[in-house]
């Protein structure tokens, strides 16, 4: 079993998110699992061109000028995926925002459908809400099931006990999936791109639809019980 973890800050081992992740990643809950926590200053991610190649064709030509390609595999390879940012102005770092956008076409394709994660928002004290809700968005959009929030801040040390909640909640979606409902956005976009893709012979993403048998299902929640 694998743990991965992206912190979108600069800062690295320095970092307030990267600390608070390492202290939860030292608990002994994960004492089984292989763990990896990349900040965003160790790996270059180059920016979005905005080509659409992955949307239209499955690629992206800088995947093999930086780090991406092996960052998605990580990604792919964990059961358990943890993205971590700092709150810039009640937003995602530039660095986070980066690294979501490199995996935009995911969302198309529920691609990390199967997985459990959890976000951290870190801030000085405020604005945590809306980084969740887009992490958590973003997550959800691509078939993750999230056990939940943490909101750092740094004048506050110990987080034991919402370590704990995160952590409850984790056990309960691998001891009882079936009790891991989707949200009313993912059922909206299953809907959506089902009746899309179902008539188009040549995009990728039908394409990629039809390899993972992702039709047979009527509605997102039948489809995520196949997976979790
Ligand atoms: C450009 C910038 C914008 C920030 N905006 C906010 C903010 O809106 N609200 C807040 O509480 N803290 C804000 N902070 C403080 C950071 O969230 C805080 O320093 C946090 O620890 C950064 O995460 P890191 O330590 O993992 O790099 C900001 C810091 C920077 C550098």
């Amino acid at each position: 079993v694998k743990a991965f973890a992206f912190v979108g800050s600069m800062r690295g081992t320095k970092s307030n998110g990267y600390r608070k992740v390492k202290e939860f990643l030292d608990m002994p809950y994960w004492k089984e699992y292989e763990k990896e926590i990349i900040t965003a200053d160790m790996v270059e991610i180059s920016r979005c061109r905005g080509c659409s190649a992955c949307f239209t064709k499955g690629i992206c030509m800088q995947d093999q000028k930086d780090d991406m390609q092996k960052i998605k595999q990580k990604l792919l390879e964990a059961d358990v995926i943890i993205l971590a940012s700092p709150v810039y102005l009640h937003q995602v770092s530039g660095a986070m925002k980066d690294f979501v956008d490199r995996i935009s076409y995911w969302t198309h394709i529920f691609r990390l459908i199967g997985k459990r994660a959890i976000v951290f928002s870190v801030s000085g004290t405020n604005g945590n809400e809306y980084v969740d809700s887009y992490l958590k968005k973003v997550l959800t959009t691509m078939g993750c099931y999230v056990a939940g929030c943490m909101d750092i801040q740094i004048n506050k040390e110990d987080y034991k006990e919402e370590f704990n909640e995160v952590i409850e909640k984790l056990e309960q979606s691998f001891q009882h999936p079936e009790q891991c409902k989707p949200t009313a956005f993912q059922q909206e976009l299953y809907d959506t791109f089902r009746n899309r893709y179902i008539i188009d012979e040549v995009g990728c993403e039908a394409a990629y639809w039809f390899s993972q048998g992702y039709f047979q299902y009527d509605s997102f929640e039948q489809l995520l019980k196949a997976y979790l």
